[in-house]
């Protein structure tokens, strides 16, 4: 008895069936009421007591995986048949998908982010279009400062005057009259100027600018806050060197050069031979700006800097044209992988 249950439960698990009518001819030859596996039951009957729990339990077995077995060849047949009938053609190679990648500024802003935050920096955004006090005034840009010029800035409205803010540092001011100190913030932003676009320079740009204040706020720590920042973004073995520089409204100010990622400092073009590439400007905020936003410059001091993301993602990735960035062509977007 067991040799001929273990022999059907074997022939029915290699059943197939080429057609439906098949299946039903073989649910007819082992599970109707003359069929095999209900012969078997039949003979249940003649099984000594002592063997019924064992063969009973080897029965139900065949039972059961005979009725799977020929439950699973008619859906087969069922999917088929669906597949056929809304004209589905499962062979067929898929379109290629594109996941798309992230904008190359993105990605690198998204990197500033993430580096400034593991020291606490947070992220505050501020109006594109300003006035004059948030953008120059505020600011320390003396009434006839170059930059205010009409050649470097686009003016929307005279008296007042509305512009779109020339750099992320009217965020700044705007932080700064909210919020007490300390403050430790970055400002990611659009900043627009009126300038030819060139494979170096465009009339919009982006920037992201730092400020720290608190009370006992050294030029040290900004410099070591910097050096902190070249390392993470250009590599550990990045060195960095500050000069001396000029902005309304810091004091001191320096800018920042960090030694040339691509030749790595022996001289190249990226570099124009020097092994240096500036990268950002920064300083000690003036009392002035302090004071202007209500903040007492005899508790408090304060470093602020600012950098072109433009100018890090060309560093970063080599890529020769600015222009690039702006004409949206997938070939050059595609080559961005980063997950940021
Ligand atoms: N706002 C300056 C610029 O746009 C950069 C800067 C920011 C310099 C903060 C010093 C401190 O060029």
């Amino acid at each position: 008895m067991k040799g001929r249950i273990e022999n059907l439960l074997n022939e029915i698990g290699a059943l197939t069936a080429q057609v439906p009518d098949e299946v039903e001819l073989l649910r007819l030859k082992y599970l109707s009421k003359k069929g095999l596996v209900s012969v078997l039951f039949d003979d249940f009957r003649n099984i000594p007591a002592e063997q019924k729990k064992e063969i009973g339990q080897l029965l139900n077995h065949l039972k059961n995986a005979s009725q799977e077995k020929i439950e699973s060849l008619k859906a087969a047949f069922d999917e088929k048949d669906e597949v056929h009938e809304q004209g589905m053609d499962l062979s067929r190679p898929v379109d290629h998908m594109n996941p798309g990648t992230r904008h190359p500024l993105s990605i690198v802003r998204n990197e500033i982010i993430r580096i400034f935050g593991q020291i606490g920096y947070t992220v505050a955004e501020g109006p594109e279009i300003e006035d004059d006090w948030h953008n120059f005034s505020a600011l320390n840009f003396p009434p006839e400062h170059p930059a205010r010029d009409m050649q470097d800035t686009f003016f929307i409205a005279k008296e007042p005057e509305i512009l779109l803010r020339t750099h992320t540092s009217s965020v700044q001011i705007r932080t700064m009259e909210t919020e007490k100190p300390p403050i430790r913030k970055i400002f990611p932003g659009r900043v627009f100027r009126n300038e030819a676009i060139s494979a170096r320079a465009h009339c919009i740009f982006h920037q992201v600018e730092g400020l720290y204040v608190d009370k006992n706020v050294s030029f040290m720590d900004l410099k070591q806050t910097l050096l902190y920042f070249a390392r993470e973004m250009f590599g550990e073995q990045t060195k960095i060197r500050l000069r001396p520089s000029f902005f309304p409204f810091t004091e001191p100010s320096g800018e920042l050069d960090v030694s040339c990622n691509i030749c790595g400092g022996k001289g190249c073009n990226i570099c124009k031979y020097t092994g240096w590439v500036e990268i950002l400007g920064c300083g000690m905020v003036d009392p002035a700006v302090l004071e202007n936003c209500g903040i007492d410059s005899k508790i408090y001091t304060g470093f602020a800097f600012g950098m072109g993301i433009e100018r890090i993602t060309l560093l970063k990735y080599q890529v020769k044209d600015l222009r690039l960035f702006f004409e949206n062509d997938l070939r050059f977007l595609r080559q961005f992988t980063g997950t940021l």
